[in-house]
């Protein structure tokens, strides 16, 4: 029997986060240079998104550059930009017919001229669609956003725009990246390892976590069918009783 058929869809995750990793260690056990580990996460990067679609998952959010990935080799860098408006330009038909909207978060200021203007080209073009949104986490920190959102609530406070007393979890939300993201239900980290690296810190509170040995290269439609039915299998509490649930 496929996996598949074990998906409840009526318990989807609304919004599935994925911390993509493993390319390197991919390359490595295959005897092939880093670049290539990172070319064949593209191909993972569109099974994932097809397969979201597919199932009906509403939001899908892939760290795709980290703040502290700046701090690479510079070729490596250079290399994860160009992979970056290649699949873009690639893929922008793809995102048209299946009506993904794509989204970016993080400090998009940081990119390359090039790899921004690519980038909200296809924002702009896929504003209108409304199946997925497709969010890449580019140039992003969780701890950034926190201190960007602080700031721009200061701002507001010091030009008597909104008060003190008024700040609670709804605004701090909105003035975020993800302002206009549901909450995180599903997390995902591949490769073995269990960190969470500066990723939606926030947006994660209740988040179920998920994390699969594979190499992001290696992960496919039958790893999201596990990820998915692990969630489903798992009771949400929310900080009730499980009693309080059942009745
Ligand atoms: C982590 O693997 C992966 C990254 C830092 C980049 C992720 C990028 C892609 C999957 C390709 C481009 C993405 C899009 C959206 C087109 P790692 O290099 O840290 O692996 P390692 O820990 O094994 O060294």
């Amino acid at each position: 029997m496929s996996l598949k058929s074990n998906i409840h869809s009526e318990n989807l995750p609304k919004h599935i986060a994925i911390i993509m990793d493993g390319n390197g260690r991919w390359a490595k056990k295959k005897g092939f240079l880093r670049a290539l580990g990172h070319e064949n996460g593209t191909r993972s990067v569109k099974t994932t998104v097809e397969c979201c679609v597919e199932l009906g998952i509403e939001n899908l959010t892939l760290y795709a550059f980290s703040t502290e990935n700046w701090n690479r080799p510079k070729l490596e860098v250079k290399t994860l930009m160009q992979l970056l408006i290649s699949s873009l330009k690639k893929e922008m038909n793809t995102l048209q017919k299946s009506s993904i909207r794509l989204n970016a978060i993080g400090n998009l200021e940081h990119l390359p001229a090039k790899v921004r203007k690519e980038l909200l080209h296809v924002i702009d073009k896929t504003k209108g669609n409304s199946r997925m949104t497709l969010t890449l986490a580019l140039s992003y920190g969780s701890r950034d956003e926190l201190v960007n959102a602080t700031k721009l609530i200061c701002d507001k406070v010091k030009n008597n725009i909104i008060s003190a007393e008024n700040i609670d979890e709804t605004l701090i939300n909105q003035h975020l990246y993800t302002q206009n993201l549901p909450d995180v239900d599903l997390l995902i980290r591949t490769s073995g390892e269990k960190r969470i690296s500066n990723f939606l810190l926030w947006q994660i509170a209740y988040a179920e976590l998920y994390f699969t040995d594979e190499l992001w290269p290696d992960f496919s439609k039958e790893s999201l069918y596990k990820a998915i039915h692990s969630f489903q299998s798992r009771e949400r509490r929310f900080g009730k009783t499980s009693e309080q649930l059942k009745s």
